[in-house]
């Protein structure tokens, strides 16, 4: 049986009933993938003709897919690959501080280094009855991974981290995971947009494209409800020093604050661009946000397959 690979022309003879991302891996094609179990959606890909699975969504997980006829599949981004096979590492607490009356900073000291690309998260075990995922607020060439956790009301693990959590704890990192990590290769602008603690994986982005030497224009819209829920403010500064291609807009919902914006990111976007053409948009925290934000910019020309979107759903269990 045959498939052919998008956008590199290739045709792979495999076995019926072959998974898919072995297959993509044992022919050398350069695909991105993490967890191998359906959880990070790294290896997402694009089955055009043939019939994969059972369901009408072209979109599959390779690590999850067996083909049974010949197909098309369409991978991202060839020259974009990641792969960082996902690992659980122990780490220690060695610092839990806070950054506003309910966001804390912790950071964690791993036993062993982890690799991860700047933009993806892990999964945070602190005791097996509380594990949540966490984005990764710098480089995996930093001594300490550090996370920031805005606290839940009635929160399970949040609740656990503010009360029960101290310095010395062991803590299971386990990853990295995510598709919403920087893309290297692309030198045109980038829009950033964080809401409140999705301001971790954007400055792991940000960090990320000064350590890569890249030179892209940033224009971070930070979302926050009032004055009170900014932080950060000390380390874009200094990023800004670093990269003085970045433009920050602090975001006001509620109430004034001195030199931030007043409204909803998705307004203060709407204003200053008539369009987004060329952009890479890099949308991270609560789920509404991320979602407003990905209609808007897709309306004003950012390419669907270049909206990287992480929003921090509720796990549920
Ligand atoms: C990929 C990913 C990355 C994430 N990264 C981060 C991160 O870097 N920083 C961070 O603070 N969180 C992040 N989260 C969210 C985090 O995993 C937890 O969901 C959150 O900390 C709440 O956990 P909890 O156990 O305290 O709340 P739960 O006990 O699970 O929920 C308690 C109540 O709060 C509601 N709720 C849960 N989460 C939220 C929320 N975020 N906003 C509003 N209401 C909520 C629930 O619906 C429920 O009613 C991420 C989520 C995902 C999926
Ligand atoms: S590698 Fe397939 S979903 Fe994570």
């Amino acid at each position: 049986m045959e498939i052919f690979i998008q956008p590199l022309q290739r045709t792979l003879t495999v076995a019926v009933g072959v998974n898919l991302l072995e297959a993509l891996r044992a022919n050398d094609v350069p695909v991105s993938y993490s967890c191998m179990s359906g959880r990070c959606g790294t290896c997402r890909c694009k089955v055009i003709g043939g019939q994969v699975v059972d369901s009408e969504d072209p979109y599959v997980l390779a690590c999850q897919t067996f083909l049974t006829e010949a197909c098309i599949v369409q991978i991202p981004e060839p020259d974009e690959v990641v792969v960082h096979t996902a690992k659980i590492i122990k780490t220690t607490l060695v610092a839990i501080d806070n950054q506003t009356h309910d966001i804390k900073s912790i950071r964690l000291k791993p036993a062993k280094p982890i690799e991860f690309s700047s933009g993806q998260y892990a999964q945070l075990q602190f005791t097996p009855a509380h594990i949540r995922p966490y984005s990764m607020a710098g480089l995996c060439t930093d001594e300490v991974l550090e996370f920031h956790v805005r606290l839940v009301p009635e929160g399970r693990v949040t609740g656990y981290i503010a009360n029960t959590l101290k310095v010395g704890d062991t803590v299971r990192v386990s990853g990295p995971l995510g598709s919403s990590y920087l893309r290297r290769k692309h030198q045109g602008p980038m829009l950033c947009v964080a809401g409140g603690t999705g301001l971790a994986p954007i400055l792991s982005i940000i960090r990320g494209v000064i350590a890569e030497g890249m030179k892209n224009d940033i224009h971070l819209y930070f979302g926050v409800r009032s004055e009170r829920d900014i932080y950060g403010q000390e380390w874009l500064a200094e990023l800004q020093r670093q990269h003085p291609q970045l433009h920050v807009h602090i975001v006001v919902t509620s109430g004034q604050a001195p030199g931030c914006r007043t409204g909803l990111v998705t307004d203060a976007i709407a204003k200053d661009w008539a369009s987004l053409d060329g952009f890479r948009a890099y949308l991270c925290g609560a789920p509404p946000m991320v979602e407003a934000t990905t209609l808007l910019v897709r309306q004003m020309g950012v390419l669907s397959e270049q909206i990287y979107a992480d929003a921090f759903y509720a796990s549920g269990t």
